[in-house]
């Protein structure tokens, strides 16, 4: 692609989004794809092929949201296409045992060493919702802790303190105000859920001091992926699995964003990490809607068939078409050499995001490392937490300058509660291409 090229009429793009608008609400099925993030209407997307896609009106543009981190192989591998084309013509699924869904199970367990047994759902809120579901049946205690702006999908108890809202309405970091991510939701629901402030030492000993023995479970992001992208402070996560041991609580790591994204084992390996529950999603499935619920026979068996069972059921669990998917983007993920790449390519990105800032004297920083990174327009150092995204971030300017990407041949949601993703189909010219329309966007910025 010519990085020079400026991407020009959307025109059929907005006669989709209008004709959308009467027979979908809002045009879209998320709110994070309609007008509340794209301020002139969505860019209506048609194809994709390797790191790039293509809208409505066949204008080209690198990808760099690759479907929210779930195309961590990019669009349409050719390995990807071979699998799915032969294994629906066989029958795509039979809600029977295949061969398949153990395949799959075996490669996941190959590689997410904390794990003995696996579930397979079909998304990460699935997942997340299972894993609070086994907390609570293997502790016998029903609250549970999440922490301010993480997001574990959209089941009831999970919406609380989600979203990002001014400083003033968030009360103190010792008591937050309780703030609920959807109408529809009981009251009741969240009389079980203490919420507390992350990626701090000095508020996260007393919390479970005085609620760690009613706690079922304490979940967390290992990386807080929904502000944007916030690592987490050395020995943090340590810290909580310390914490969960110490006063019986499970300890619940949710790795639907982080998940076959920095390392084999997802950020539990990265950070040599021993969850008592893991969840994935999204780049587990290249693609393929999936979720799954990994961890000890001890907490797992618990689903098997009989008195005092915790159900799960589902139709579409162990879909037969994905789960080949899934055998062949672990077999593709375990090549030598795939994460050192996933890396170097996020890192140049970084590197030089990081550089056009500094040159064009724009006050940003680029938070993240290797395949997952996110830019933040702020005065600050660092965002280290939700508050300091609340606070200190400039969204709106981000959300302009990733409309002006797109006429740039870059794509990316303007949302900054999201972050840009690396696959396995970037390449330094597509890093190169990114850096170059940066510098524009920057320069259109002033
Ligand atoms: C950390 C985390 N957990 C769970 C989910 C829910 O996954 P899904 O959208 O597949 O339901 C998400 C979705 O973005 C997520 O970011």
């Amino acid at each position: 692609m010519n990085p020079g090229l400026s991407t020009r009429s959307r025109k059929k793009s907005q006669e989709w989004f209008a004709r959308a608008q009467r027979s979908l609400v809002e045009g879209v099925n998320s709110p994070s794809r309609g007008s509340a993030v794209y301020s002139h209407g969505p860019v209506v997307l048609e194809r994709g092929n390797g790191s790039h896609v293509w809208d409505a009106d066949d204008n080209e543009y690198v990808d760099f949201m690759m479907s929210f981190g779930a195309l961590i192989q990019g669009h349409a591998h050719p390995r990807i296409v071979e699998v799915v084309s032969e294994a629906v013509a066989q029958g795509s699924h039979f809600a029977a045992a295949t061969s398949a869904e153990t395949s799959a199970a075996e490669r996941l367990l190959g590689m997410v060493k904390t794990a003995e047994v696996v579930r397979f759902a079909n998304t990460g809120s699935e997942a997340t919702m299972l894993a609070l579901r086994l907390a609570r049946a293997h502790t016998g205690r029903t609250k549970f802790l999440k922490f301010e702006g993480h997001y574990h999908g959209w089941y009831d108890p999970y919406l609380l303190n989600g979203h990002s809202h001014p400083l003033d309405q968030l009360g103190s970091k010792e008591n937050p105000a309780r703030i609920p991510d959807s109408e529809g939701i009981p009251a009741a629901t969240f009389e079980d859920v203490i919420v507390a402030p992350w990626n701090d030492f000095a508020i996260l000993e007393p919390v479970m001091k005085r609620h760690g023995r009613e706690l079922a479970a304490v979940i967390t992001e290992p990386i807080m992926a929904n502000m944007g992208c916030i690592p987490p402070r050395d020995g943090y996560l340590e810290k909580i699995r310390q914490l969960t041991s110490e006063y019986g609580a499970l300890f619940i790591l949710d790795e639907v964003v982080t998940g076959f994204r920095y390392a084999p084992g997802g950020c539990q390996e990265y950070y040599g990490l021993q969850p008592d529950i893991s969840t994935f999603g999204k780049a587990l499935g290249a693609g393929f809607p999936v979720g799954a619920v990994a961890g000890p026979r001890s907490i797992l068996n618990r689903m098997t068939w009989g008195d005092k069972m915790v159900l799960h059921y589902g139709t579409f669990n162990g879909h037969r078409l994905t789960m080949k998917v899934i055998a062949a983007n672990l077999d593709l993920l375990s090549a030598p050499g795939c994460y050192k790449q996933l890396h170097a390519v996020g890192n140049s990105a970084i590197a030089g995001l990081r550089d056009v800032f500094r040159r064009r004297r724009i006050k940003a920083i680029v938070q993240g490392f290797g395949p997952m990174f996110q830019i933040y327009f702020t005065s600050r150092e660092a965002i280290a937490d939700y508050r300091d995204y609340c606070t200190f971030v400039d969204s709106q300017l981000y959300s302009r300058f990733v409309h002006s990407l797109f006429d740039q041949g870059i794509y990316m949601t303007p949302s900054n509660g999201l972050h840009w993703i690396i696959s396995t189909a970037h390449t330094s010219a597509d890093v190169d291409a990114l850096v170059q329309a940066a510098d524009r966007a920057c320069a259109e910025l002033a």
